[in-house]
């Protein structure tokens, strides 16, 4: 049957892949299917901060260029991940007067997003990442202590400056569902528009779990498209506890199914990313110990059932 990008792209939407430089460098099998299955391409890591701009103005796109030559490569477009973020921003960063660090963040946007501005490829970006707080309040991170609010839509702006064409997306998780966090990211993207900042997009990260239940991500996503903004799946992987089972993997598969679907759905939705591919190479089991098994492919490159499901649900459109 015919692989994922190729019903994607008859439903008008993109299925992506974030991809790790490592085994991209290094893995026949890793390169191919990521070139096969897949339309869209999402940095693991290679744009973050940390891997872009380790010291003051000293910048290196050695993993992102092998990202994005990749994705040239393949005919794949590319979300770029992340601008502003509170993890994988090195101390020096964070170690900043108010002042500087308005400056260093106008830079450095300038610079990442500046690179790949007419790059026809780079469709994207994540300009914040994960700004909220559970209860929908603002996070407290080092950009809100020392700027205030007004970092997001001094990003926002940067980020139009360096880049006018990129869809310019706010990023969070667990802001699937209906609720407070979700609420507090709706207000503020209603806000910000009305103020004439830019932001386009919305993406919902998704990093699911099959023992916390499915979201109503439809919904949800159906809210923000009626802003008038575009609306992404951006990280989404679905957990379990270990050890995998039959049963374990048919819920998972119904998981990644009702995503595809919400997102064929709701007409602003412009596709679904999934983090990695294969349970070889998933942050998952680094982060929650016991758990894994997130992804659509085995630690063999083998299918799962998350595979078919994927695959089916985006054939039956
Ligand atoms: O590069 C270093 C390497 O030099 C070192 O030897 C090794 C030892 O731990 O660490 C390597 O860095 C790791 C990096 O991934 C690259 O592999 C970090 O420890 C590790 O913390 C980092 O994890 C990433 C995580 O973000 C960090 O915040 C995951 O790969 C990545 O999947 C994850 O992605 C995030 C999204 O960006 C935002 N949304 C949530 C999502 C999952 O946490």
């Amino acid at each position: 049957s015919s692989p994922l990008r190729v019903h994607a792209e008859a439903q008008g939407k993109f299925i992506g892949t974030a991809l790790a430089t490592s085994p991209l460098a290094n893995e026949t099998a890793y390169r191919n299917i990521a070139a096969t299955e897949f339309n869209q391409i999402t940095a693991e890591n290679a744009m973050k901060w940390d891997a872009t701009e380790s010291s003051p103005n000293q910048f290196n796109f050695s993993g992102a260029d092998q990202i994005m030559a990749f994705a040239e490569q393949n005919g794949q477009q590319v979300h770029g991940h992340t601008l502003v973020w509170h993890n994988q921003t090195p101390n020096w960063v964070q170690s900043l007067s108010a002042t500087e660090m308005r400056s260093a963040m106008q830079n450095h946007i300038s610079r990442v997003a500046g690179r790949y501005a007419s790059n026809p490829v780079l469709k994207s970006w994540d300009v914040v990442n994960e700004v909220f707080e559970e209860n929908g309040s603002l996070r407290n991170s080092f950009w809100y202590q020392r700027l205030g609010e007004s970092y997001i839509a001094d990003a926002f702006r940067y980020a139009k400056a360096a880049d006018p064409d990129a869809k310019l997306c706010i990023n969070d998780y667990n802001v699937e569902g209906v609720n407070a966090k979700s609420t507090a990211m709706y207000n503020l993207v209603r806000t910000l528009r009305a103020q004439n900042v830019p932001v386009d997009c919305v993406g919902f990260q998704s990093h699911l779990a099959i023992q916390y239940g499915f979201p109503n991500i439809q919904e949800n996503m159906q809210r923000f498209a009626d802003l008038g903004v575009e609306v992404r799946v951006t990280e989404i992987d679905v957990r379990m506890q270990m050890p995998r089972s039959s049963a374990k993997d048919a819920t998972q598969a119904t998981y990644y199914s009702n995503v595809v679907k919400a997102c064929l759905a709701v007409s602003r939705c412009s596709g679904v990313t999934i983090w990695g591919f294969t349970d070889k190479h998933s942050w998952v089991p680094d982060t929650f110990s016991g758990e894994g098994a997130a992804l659509i492919y085995d630690e063999n490159y083998a299918k799962k059932a998350s595979y078919t499901a994927v695959h089916d649900a985006l054939a039956a459109g």
